[in-house]
């Protein structure tokens, strides 16, 4: 029997409802961007960070894979936040096994797999009480990826911020692509630079830059009634 087509709803903050659609739209055109990044570079692993914290990475990471799984691709999100892992809380699952104790072979990734829908998988981060940084940094993480880039048609990671941690450095040149989140009216010139500088020097560029809380609606569109509400991304 062939697979359903997913109903996911994207994860978003309290809007207003009006505004959902603009929304909506703003993440089909990440979707597509990405989707042609991807296919561009014949890759398969995305990884989502950002310069600073709060910045949109996890929601961002979390509403491109639903976007992506409701094409009917088979999507896994992995949650490789150590420090702050949130996906589990934003789609309200489980975190009792997770990414950690697959690379620690305390589980399967059968075992670890939380089936979301019929396309779209996850796993979460859950925290174990071991150096859980260096865990991302081994040959093992690296044959888990290979392993599940066999058996998905998109992998997309959520990471810890760039400029507080490392991780996000490891991460990235373990995957097929990097995209990095900015916030509008929050990320500074100067994290961005910085961020990008520390992944210059390890020779990995940033593939692409999603604008979180950029105002997605056509200069002069809801004029002042909501004039200072500001939600959506974009994709440049
Ligand atoms: N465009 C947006 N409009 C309004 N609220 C947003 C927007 N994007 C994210 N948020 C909210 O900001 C908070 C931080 O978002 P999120 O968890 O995605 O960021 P993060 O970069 O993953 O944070 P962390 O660095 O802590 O992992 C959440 O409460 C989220 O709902
Ligand atoms: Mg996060």
């Amino acid at each position: 029997m062939a697979n359903k087509p997913t109903n996911e709803k994207l994860v978003m903050a309290n809007i207003r409802q009006r505004i959902t659609f603009a929304i909506v739209e703003s993440y089909k055109n990440t979707r597509t961007n990405i989707i042609n990044l991807m296919a561009k570079k014949n890759a398969k692993i995305l990884a989502i960070s950002s310069p600073n914290a709060s910045e949109g990475k996890s929601t961002t990471s979390l509403n491109v894979a639903i976007t992506i799984s409701q094409l009917e691709k088979r999507v896994l999100v992995i949650d490789c936040d150590v420090h702050k892992p949130t996906i589990h809380k934003k789609l309200k699952i489980e975190n009792n096994v997770g990414i950690l104790d697959v690379i620690l072979e305390k589980a399967t990734l059968e075992e670890a797999i939380h089936k979301h829908n019929d396309y779209l998988d996850v796993l979460t981060c859950n925290t174990i009480p071991v150096k859980s940084t260096e865990l991302l940094n081994t040959t093992k993480f690296d044959e888990v990826l290979k392993q599940l880039s066999e058996e998905y048609d998109y992998i997309i990671i959520d990471t810890p911020p760039i400029n507080p941690v490392s991780d996000a450095l490891v991460i990235a040149q373990k995957v097929d692509a990097f995209v990095l989140v900015i916030r509008a009216a929050s990320t500074t010139h100067d994290a961005y630079k910085k961020a990008v500088k520390a992944l210059g020097v390890l020779g990995i560029s940033v593939d692409g830059v999603i604008i979180n809380g950029a105002d997605p609606r056509p200069k002069g569109y809801y004029k002042s009634k909501y004039s200072y509400y500001k939600s959506g991304k974009t994709y440049y």
